[in-house]
């Protein structure tokens, strides 16, 4: 008997490089859930989780929380939202995280495709700077943001090639405005 699997694009680049603010858009547009990994783990920080500390530390430190404590969140909002297509936003971010997915996941979902956000450091850095005055998040500090940015160097880039050998990366430049990039967003969304 054929098992119905939920359709996942996972959606990855740098901090600050827009992933959120294109989910958001792709939302209003082509009907996804979006999940952030990101969004997901400062909820449970927020809700008085026994691993709360835990959580606060790595984000402060721009490290990547355990991916058993990412999947369990991950796991539940997909089952809470009963839909059956998935922006996962800012996961798997290294090899515990893909590890985990293909563990827990594997059988059981279909990525479609990884959505890459290609923006350079500099740019980057301003937007997390800006939405640091707003955003109440505790690691939009140029400290932070280096520890993220080094993290993402080091841990998330590998990740990218791995699903890249298997074709499975659209690359969308994140420099231009949120306009402009959602265009380029609409276009792969429409042909796919
Ligand atoms: O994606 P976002 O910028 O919201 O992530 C904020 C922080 O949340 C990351 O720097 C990291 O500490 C944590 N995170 C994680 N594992 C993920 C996604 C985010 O540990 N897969
Ligand atoms: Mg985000």
């Amino acid at each position: 008997m054929a098992t119905f699997k939920p359709i996942v694009i996972f959606v990855l680049g740098g901090p600050g490089a827009g992933k959120g603010t294109q989910c958001a858009n792709i939302v209003k547009e082509f009907g996804y859930v979006h999940l952030s990994a990101g969004d997901l783990l400062r909820e449970a920080r927020a809700s008085g989780s026994p691993d709360g500390q835990l959580i606060e530390s790595y984000i402060k430190e721009g490290k990547i929380v355990p991916v058993e404590i990412t999947i369990a969140l991950l796991r539940k909002a997909m089952e809470n939202s009963g839909k059956d297509k998935f922006l996962i936003d800012g996961f798997p971010r290294n090899k515990d995280n893909l590890e985990g997915w293909e563990r827990e996941m594997g059988d059981k979902s279909i990525v479609k495709f990884v959505l890459f956000f290609d923006c350079p450091e500099e740019t980057c850095m301003e937007r997390a700077l800006k939405r640091g005055a707003s955003s109440g998040r505790t690691d939009d500090n140029i400290e932070s943001f280096r520890k993220r940015y080094q993290t993402y160097l080091t841990n998330t880039v590998g990740i990218i090639d791995y699903y890249k050998a298997k074709g499975l990366v659209r690359t969308i430049s994140s420099i231009p405005g949120p306009e402009q990039v959602f265009n380029e967003v609409k276009k792969l969304f429409n042909d796919s």
